[in-house]
């Protein structure tokens, strides 16, 4: 008689539990904080890894799999070949050039043009309904030429756009106020990095607008002070950068949390980057930019 009887449920599944595929695309800094950060937060049952260098990958792969004790169930494969995504609920785009200390992200873009031609027509030949999020950078034009290149409807792609740089400004708000930044709303809308645009009359304190909260505290409304905050959320990247030659963590999470909210169909508001047109008198030129926006299931919520 066996001294040990595993306890089995002998059900079916339930039919109603939908299986969720996630797939990144690049593993590197970035998209192996964002694998990380989605497997540790249980956000799907199977990963998708697609990198152009086989070793780094499998490496990678075997890496996570070694980890499977301690985390959530979640399937993780791992392929230079992209019928590996096939069936994704969501493709995140990791894969790319990254700056070098000093160089912008604008510079990046002609060598992340010609990989995006290698990488975004067959995501969506595997998975064409699935969400495209767009990290790599210049995000905003690198969604839009995702856009042009999947064929898919504007709603379904997304760049990761000024959620990060709202998350720095945040951090920096709570840090200058010694407040918990989960209890700072506030927005950073635009071009994800050198020309963002800071949303100071929008933001608020536990529901308190900043503004009128320096005031009732008669702390003198320092045009100065909100300015440098700015400044600092524009430079975070290059200082971070020129430290240790790039930025991982901070995107890892703000990747996640846009994983979350589209497959759970949270419908939160984030700012991201999405088709401007017909917002904001923005009437002519389909343009990325970011702006807040209702994310779910389906995307950009209509
Ligand atoms: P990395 O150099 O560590 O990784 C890039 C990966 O892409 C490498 O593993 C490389 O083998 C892979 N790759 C290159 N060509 C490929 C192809 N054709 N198919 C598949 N994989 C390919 O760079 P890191 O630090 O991970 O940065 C990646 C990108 O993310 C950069 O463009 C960077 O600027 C951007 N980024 C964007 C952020 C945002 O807020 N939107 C934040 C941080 C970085
Ligand atoms: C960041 O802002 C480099 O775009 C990247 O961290």
């Amino acid at each position: 008689q066996a001294f040990f009887k595993p306890i089995c449920n002998t059900e079916p599944p339930s039919p109603t539990k939908r299986h969720t595929k996630i797939s990144i695309i690049g593993t590197g800094n970035v998209g192996m904080a964002i694998t990380q950060t989605i497997l540790t937060q249980d956000l799907c049952d199977e990963i998708a890894l697609v990198d152009a260098k086989p070793d780094k990958l499998r490496g990678e792969m075997l890496d996570l799999q070694h980890g499977a004790a301690f985390l959530p169930r979640t399937k993780i494969k791992a392929s230079v070949d992209y019928d590996v995504t096939v069936g994704s609920d969501l493709c995140i785009v990791t894969a790319g050039a990254r700056q070098i200390p000093g160089e912008s992200r604008l510079n990046l873009m002609q060598r992340n043009l010609s990989l995006f031609k290698c990488i975004i027509p067959p995501l969506a030949k595997y998975s064409p309904d699935s969400v495209l999020l767009i990290v790599s950078n210049p995000v905003d034009v690198l969604t839009y030429v995702a856009w042009k290149l999947s064929g898919f409807p504007s709603n379904r792609v997304i760049g990761s756009g000024t959620n990060l740089d709202s998350s720095r400004f945040r951090f920096l708000i709570a840090d200058h106020l010694d407040v918990n930044a989960q209890d700072v709303q506030a927005y950073i809308v635009g071009e994800h990095g050198d020309s963002s645009v800071a949303l100071w009359s929008s933001i608020s304190v536990g529901g308190v607008p900043l503004l009128s909260l320096l005031e009732r505290q008669q702390i003198a409304y320092e045009k100065a002070t909100l300015e440098k905050i700015h400044r600092e959320v524009v430079e975070s990247a290059y200082e971070v950068i020129s430290l240790k030659g790039y930025t991982s963590w901070a995107i890892g999470y703000s990747a996640a949390s846009l994983a979350r909210t589209i497959l759970r169909d949270q419908r939160r508001i984030h700012p991201v980057s999405v088709l401007a047109k017909g917002f904001h008198g923005i009437h002519d030129g389909d343009v990325f930019l970011s702006l807040p926006a209702q994310l779910g299931r389906s995307g950009v919520l209509g």
